[in-house]
């Protein structure tokens, strides 16, 4: 689970804090693999038959079902098991970053160095929608600094994110997210040959890597809000040989000049926004491409609009309501094309792109598949007009 030899920055877990993370992997994957669905039955035996009955019709939406859904003592217990499970994977990961923190603090100021850069703005401010929360569940959430040249927050999410994924988003890297989008831009932009590219909401950079490694000719940039993920973020691409230029900046409001980028990206980013913010992200991305740029966002392969199954629906949204993602029920339902649209891109396209490792020009199509399955992301793209 823990990849000693993936890269130094990433903390090791010992014996014992092995077989913590092992166990609440597998309570994850019980959880996920064999109580979720039970749900369903819950659902068609007793709430649908219920509900129908005391309102003389079928419910309407998602908020319906949850009320009804919430009185369910299995509902009950399995969303205890899901808070459970996040609490007890951050109590475990704390502790085993807590005991190297020094460690990685003197690592994380990279000697030899491959050129990429940090600037830190001391006084930047949250924003207020993540602020208000600890991002699921994590202590501290992205941005709370601990000590003088905190790197904590960032090894925490790193250690965390092969758990929270079950190791299946890229392994101890987690760079599938980063494959998947470059194998998009090679499927639906296979002109694009970006020479500046810039991704926003960067987090320790995992996402972030595979552009440089798959567009060497481009000067990479990565934002976020965040200080302790963003030192994080440069010494985990110094130690790992990519060169990135991270800053701390709001993808809101950036620093970069009109017209400077050839692409824009964002990889799960969106649906910790709020939904004020997302027309302003969308507007910045607008302003910092050159036209013909590209922006593409991928996203939780959730898109309530897509799903026919209520329940299905209700149990994804026990992430805006039990895991600190306020606004994921909120985005997961705004129309993001026809934001692209308003906001002045032309092409808009949206869809869902099957999982990559391996990046191929010319692979694999797109979209691919028609609708949300697992093994998929959620990808919306379009182009800035020429002139
Ligand atoms: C789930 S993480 C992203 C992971 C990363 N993109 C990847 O794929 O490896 C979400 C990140 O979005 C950042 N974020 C949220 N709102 C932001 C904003 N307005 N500007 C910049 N970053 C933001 C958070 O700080 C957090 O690091």
């Amino acid at each position: 689970m823990t990849a000693r030899t993936a890269h130094p920055m990433l903390p090791v877990a010992d014996h014992d804090e092995q077989a913590q993370q092992r166990f609440v992997l597998a309570l994850k994957q019980h959880v996920s693999a064999n109580v979720t669905a039970g749900n369903h039955a819950v659902y068609n035996a007793r709430v649908l038959p219920a509900f129908t009955k005391a309102e003389g019709r079928a419910p309407r939406n998602r908020h319906e079902v949850r009320r009804w859904m919430e009185r369910e003592p299995y509902h009950q217990m399995w969303g205890s098991l899901m808070r459970l499970g996040q609490e007890l994977m951050w109590d475990y990961i704390l502790e085993s970053v807590d005991r190297q923190l020094d460690d990685l603090v003197t690592l994380s100021t990279p000697k030899p160095g491959v050129g990429g850069t940090l600037r830190l703005d001391p006084g930047f401010e949250q924003p207020r929608y993540l602020a208000l929360v600890d991002q699921h569940g994590q202590p501290g959430s992205y941005y709370t600094d601990t000590r003088a040249d905190d790197v904590r927050a960032g090894a925490i999410l790193d250690q965390g994110a092969a758990i929270y994924h079950f190791g299946k988003a890229g392994g101890a890297m987690v760079d599938a997210r980063g494959r998947t989008l470059v194998q998009h831009v090679f499927d639906a932009y296979p002109d694009l040959e970006p020479r500046r590219i810039l991704d926003l909401g960067c987090c320790v950079g995992a996402g972030t890597l595979p552009l440089p490694e798959f567009f060497p000719q481009a000067e990479v940039h990565a934002i976020d809000t965040g200080a302790p993920i963003l030192r994080y973020a440069h010494a985990r691409a110094e130690h790992l040989g990519r060169r990135v230029h991270f800053a701390q900046q709001s993808a809101e409001s950036l620093d970069y000049p009109d017209n400077h980028f050839d692409l824009v990206t964002s990889m799960v980013v969106l649906h910790e926004t709020s939904t004020a913010a997302l027309p302003r992200i969308f507007a910045e991305c607008m302003r910092v491409l050159r036209p013909g740029g590209v922006m593409v966002h991928l996203e939780v392969p959730v898109r309530y609009p897509d799903m026919d199954s209520l329940c299905e629906q209700v149990l994804r949204d026990w992430q805006t309501y039990y895991n600190d993602e306020p606004f994921w029920g909120r985005v997961c339902e705004t129309d993001l094309v026809a934001m692209a649209v308003q906001t002045g891109f032309a092409d808009a396209v949206q869809g869902y792109q099957t999982q990559t490792l391996d990046p191929q020009r010319g692979a694999t199509g797109w979209p691919n598949p028609p609708t949300s399955r697992p093994g998929h992301w959620y990808i919306v793209s379009a182009r800035k007009p020429k002139g």
